[in-house]
């Protein structure tokens, strides 16, 4: 048994990957054993696909026009064609892993230095993406399947609901649906469009995400998915929230991506390990729920890590966390049993 075939009749079964993992035989095996999509954890982010040297020692020559490197990019895209696993493209436009000097005048690396207009910005954000897709597009066509173009825009505590980013401050409240206008115009027809946020089972941020970003694009036609990044907590296990997030996207007619599914667990004894067990069951029970009942085209879900031991969590959280189906040396723990399990119950 593995993860995609248990899965195969309802989603694509996918994990992010760091770059270690690539060169790893044993993670390697697994990759292909369990996925049949991949996502660079982050090596093909906005601070890996820019030349730094080349745009800050030259900022004439590139000033509209950023000096692209796809150095990082091709150890993904090249996994991903040799073994015929499909990439999700993450992410084209972040407040985050973008340099600052990106938003600069002139890519200045002066902590003060002014930032760059809204016309230039609007340059650099065109060029960027025709570069990254264009240059994916013509050397691996067919391997990415869906690009988070815009990541984490919505900040619900934020009055007018916009994250008040270096995008937003150089471009202004349009950003988002000028990035979805470039890549509908750059991207190959088969290539779907994703927006992609976490949290996004908090009732005012599901509300602000839908009026301000999804509605809008829709009417353009220009985003194909809502992606849910899905970082959980095994704290708050309650999934009504969460439920009516995935119902209220899919009644919108986008398709919808788990793009960064882990749940935060502090705590390896048994009791644990089994109260994440019964969370995931939970969890993907909902997915084939809603599948089956066709409330909400779910055709990919993706955990962020493959292993605990190389989970993001324990930094980002501050304390050693358990949040994924395998531990060390991918031994398979009970929430793989459980989740596994599910599509047989139905
Ligand atoms: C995280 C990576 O897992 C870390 O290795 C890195 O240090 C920071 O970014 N939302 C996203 C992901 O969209 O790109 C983030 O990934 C996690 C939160």
């Amino acid at each position: 048994m593995s993860l995609k075939k248990a899965y195969e009749a309802y989603f694509k079964m996918g994990t992010s990957v760091s770059e270690r993992n690539l060169s790893t035989e044993e993670a390697k095996r697994e990759l292909v054993l369990h996925y049949n999509s991949i996502t660079a954890e982050n090596g093909m982010k906005p601070m890996f696909c820019l030349d730094w040297k080349a745009n800050t020692e030259n900022p004439e020559k590139y000033n509209s026009e950023p000096a692209l490197s796809f150095e990082s990019a091709r150890k993904y895209l090249d996994f991903a064609k040799e073994t015929g696993i499909s990439l999700r493209g993450h992410t084209l436009v972040w407040h985050n892993q973008t340099p600052a000097w990106f938003f600069k005048k002139d890519y200045s690396r002066e902590e003060n230095a002014p930032l760059a207009d809204r016309e230039v910005m609007l340059a650099r954000l065109e060029a960027y993406i025709k570069g990254v897709l264009g240059f994916v597009q013509t050397e691996y066509p067919g391997v990415i399947y869906a690009w988070d173009v815009v990541n984490e825009a919505i900040e619900e505590t934020e009055e007018n609901g916009w994250r008040k980013s270096l995008w937003y401050q150089t471009v202004g409240d349009d950003f988002v649906l000028q990035a979805f206008r470039f890549a509908r115009k750059y991207a190959a027809e088969d290539v779907k469009l994703f927006y992609n946020d976490y949290c996004t089972f908090v009732p005012k941020k599901r509300e602000k995400i839908t009026e301000l970003i999804l509605k809008p694009l829709l009417k353009e036609g220009v985003i194909d998915g809502m992606g849910m990044q899905t970082h959980l907590i095994l704290k708050h296990n309650e999934l009504s929230e969460y439920e009516t997030s995935l119902n209220t996207f899919g009644a919108l007619g986008l398709e919808i991506h788990v793009t960064e599914l882990d749940i935060h667990n502090a705590d390896p004894s048994e009791e644990g390990e089994m109260a994440l067990a019964l969370m995931y069951e939970q969890l993907f029970g909902l997915y084939v729920k809603v599948k089956e009942e066709k409330t909400a085209n779910l055709t990919s879900v993706t955990f962020w890590g493959m292993k605990d031991d190389e989970s993001w969590l324990t930094g980002f959280r501050k304390e050693q966390s358990y949040p994924l189906l395998f531990g060390e040396n991918y031994a398979l723990k009970r929430a793989y049993e459980a989740v596994i399990a599910v599509p047989s119950k139905n």
